[in-house]
């Protein structure tokens, strides 16, 4: 972000008090602030789950790492399913499934989900899955998604959801990765009427990855794909139990592996990052309820994530199912068939929270409010964002248009790694101010610091960093430990460097500023510069490629890739669309560049290395800083005219 726009930010005054009537029933009081962290952490670890053995010490922390309720013994599963359905809540509605097609939908029960997990979870007990068994997940938004998620913990087995949009290639490193023997994905999944072929994709990547033996198909669409004899299963054709009696949940131990949830770092290869079982599941139970003033009784959630990101296992699984809460999923996309598709489903299901990213707000303010006007809203009591920085227009518009006035907004700062959010206003308690992540969680000690390390005082910008340990805090990047300790915790001594900037203001209120490595955020999905660089010299006409992020009003930022083609190729608008179409192939749709520009040359330093802040600028249309480092200054004002003549796609 310019320091123009953290200007604006900061001459932004308007303040959102809580609302009386939502203060007075509020599930966070003032109080909560109050409570030492190890005390507020084991109460949250006695009532919000059961265990099978309690835990003997809250928190063992060996820096970078950190242990919670060891000793203690869990199951996720049980945790989020049968013991809902023991206590006498089988009938609630766990999941309103809204489908693609129009008219598709389901609502199970938690009844109705732990029949079905069972069903799934003997489906991969009869494949050879079994405690410790690494498995990998590549499925749409599918009730059966989750069903195998809960149904891998259930029996002790690790997952690695991966995001449906993501290539074969992106696909098979991670299975690689992960060290995944079976994988379950579905025949294809519905996008905006067509289909994306999963199987099709899991065929080519299962190739590259010797290690997966079985896979089970789950049949959606009910298109016609291939199945390879002794590896495919359909799902539906496998005769097993659905009786819970036939299937037991595992007892795990507190800090046993539950997920690993694969994100983009400042190299091309993906981190695995690692999620364990018990601290975790507090974490995210605790925030759900406190941050959405969750009341499961009367409640209808809606987070709008996909399940094949963090946001999605937090706050669509593991959060919300821990809390017994009913919530939507939803298949499809916010315009099909058309752009009120979003608030059909809030008044079709009388959604009262709703969690989504600033991008789909930006969307649909472009499309304009009498979308929204053609439905009724006024079940709606609370709204949250999540994603990137939210500007404070669209999240003036999210409070008037959706939130009829009456929501307070909750802005929730988090990251894969975190887990679970970590920077949010507690809705019953905070002033809310348009564009800021207001306040630390109870307990989270976070805090801005300067390149030396030095606490940065208010108003001033600097790096945003976590200074003690939470208890869903990732455990580190699988089978790299040099990588987890150089990324996160080498900036300043014994504190968490996020690789965002930050600025706290003079009431202490966080306003975040963006990423500060080489990590775009496109539609809130985070995307390395470096991975779409390696995609595009992988290109056989390609000799050289940069790649930056600029802003975009909708998606936040927008890909531009600066690329040289090799002696003899062509530099043509067919070149161009074959490129961004090959960054497509390589890792997934997120990752295509909206602009191309080809240039005989990229801007270095005499050392070599590719000047990015200055491709950034020139993408931006920015003057020109210092460019005395440059081996050959002329190059950068070349790119500057060939970028102004770029077309730029979608
Ligand atoms: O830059 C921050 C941005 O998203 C990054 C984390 O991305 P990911 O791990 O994919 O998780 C996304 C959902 C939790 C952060 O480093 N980010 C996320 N939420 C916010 C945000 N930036 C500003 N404000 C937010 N509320």
């Amino acid at each position: 972000m310019s320091d123009r726009a953290i200007d604006t930010l900061f001459l932004e005054e308007r303040r959102y008090p809580p609302p009386a009537e939502f203060a007075a029933q509020a599930n966070a009081q003032p109080g909560i602030y109050d409570v030492a962290a190890e005390e507020f952490w084991a109460r949250e670890a006695q009532e919000r789950v059961t265990w099978f053995e309690p835990f003997d010490a809250v928190l063992e922390w060996e820096l970078p790492y950190a242990k919670w309720f060891t000793g203690g013994t869990l199951n996720v599963c049980f945790n989020c399913v049968d013991r809902h359905v023991e206590a006498g809540l089988g009938d609630r509605v766990a999941y309103f499934w809204e489908g693609e097609p129009e008219g598709d939908r389901r609502a199970l029960t938690y009844a109705d989900l732990q029949r079905e997990v069972v069903r799934f979870a003997n489906a991969l007990k009869e494949l050879g899955v079994e405690k410790g068994s690494h498995v990998a997940l590549y499925l749409g938004m599918t009730p059966e998604l989750a069903i195998a998620m809960l149904a891998c913990t259930r029996i002790g087995a690790a997952h690695t959801v991966v995001f449906g949009g993501f290539s074969a290639e992106s696909l098979s490193d991670r299975m690689n990765d992960f060290g995944a023997t079976v994988l379950v994905t579905q025949d294809e999944a519905w996008r905006r009427g067509g289909t994306v072929p999963l199987k099709r994709i899991s065929d080519e990547a299962m190739a590259a990855a010797p290690k997966v033996e079985r896979c089970l198909v789950v049949r959606r669409t009910g298109g016609d794909v291939p199945m390879a004899a002794g590896r495919d299963t359909w799902y539906h054709e496998l005769d097993v139990s659905d009786d819970p009696s036939t299937c037991p949940c595992e007892p795990m131990d507190a800090e046993d592996l539950l997920f690993l949830m694969y994100t983009s770092g400042t190299t091309a290869k993906p981190k695995g990052i690692m999620h364990t079982t018990a601290g975790y599941l507090v974490g995210v139970a605790a925030s759900h309820s406190y941050i959405f003033d969750l009341k499961p009784e009367s409640d209808v959630f809606w987070c709008s994530a996909d399940i094949g990101w963090i946001t999605g296992h937090s706050y669509i699984v593991y959060g919300p199912l821990c809390n017994a809460a009913t919530s939507v999923l939803f298949e499809g996309t916010p315009d099909f068939p058309d752009k009120d598709r979003w608030w059909d489903v809030v008044e079709r299901y009388g959604v009262t929270i709703l969690y989504t990213a600033p991008t789909a707000i930006r969307s649909h303010m472009k499309w304009g409010p009498e979308y929204a006007e053609r439905h009724d809203l006024s079940s709606l009591r609370l709204l949250g964002s999540v994603g990137e920085p939210i500007n404070p227009e669209a999240w003036v518009w999210y409070h008037e248009h959706i939130g009829g006035g009456r929501c307070p907004v909750v802005d929730t700062w988090w990251q894969t790694e975190t887990g679970m959010v970590l920077i949010t206003p507690l809705p019953g308690i905070t002033t809310l101010k348009p564009g800021s992540a207001t306040k630390p969680f109870p307990t989270v000690e976070a805090g801005v610091i300067d390149e030396a390390g030095n606490e940065v005082g208010p108003g001033g910008g600097g790096y945003l960093v976590i200074k003690s340990p939470w208890p869903a805090m990732t455990r580190g990047i699988y089978g790299d430990d040099a990588r987890f300790r150089e990324t996160y915790w080498t900036r300043a001594p014994g504190l968490y460097f996020a690789g965002d900037g930050a600025r706290i203001d003079r009431d202490g209120d966080f306003w975040l500023l963006g990423r500060v490595d080489d990590v775009m955020n496109v539609s809130g999905h985070r995307i390395s510069t470096i991975e779409v660089e390696s995609a595009l010299v992988d290109h056989p006409n390609v000799a050289e490629a940069a790649v930056c992020g600029r802003a975009d009003a909708t998606t936040g930022q927008a890909i531009v890739a600066y690329v040289t083609v090799k002696g003899g190729v062509d530099p043509t608008v067919e070149l161009m669309a074959e490129l961004r179409n090959h960054v497509a192939a390589k890792i997934g749709p997120i990752a295509k560049p909206a602009n191309v520009v080809f240039t005989p040359e990229l801007p270095k330093t005499r050392s070599g290395k590719i000047m990015r802040r200055l491709l950034r600028d020139v993408a931006e249309n920015r003057p020109l800083g210092d460019t005395t480092t440059l081996a050959d200054p002329a190059v950068v004002s070349e790119i500057a005219d060939r970028a102004s003549e770029a077309p730029a796609e979608d």
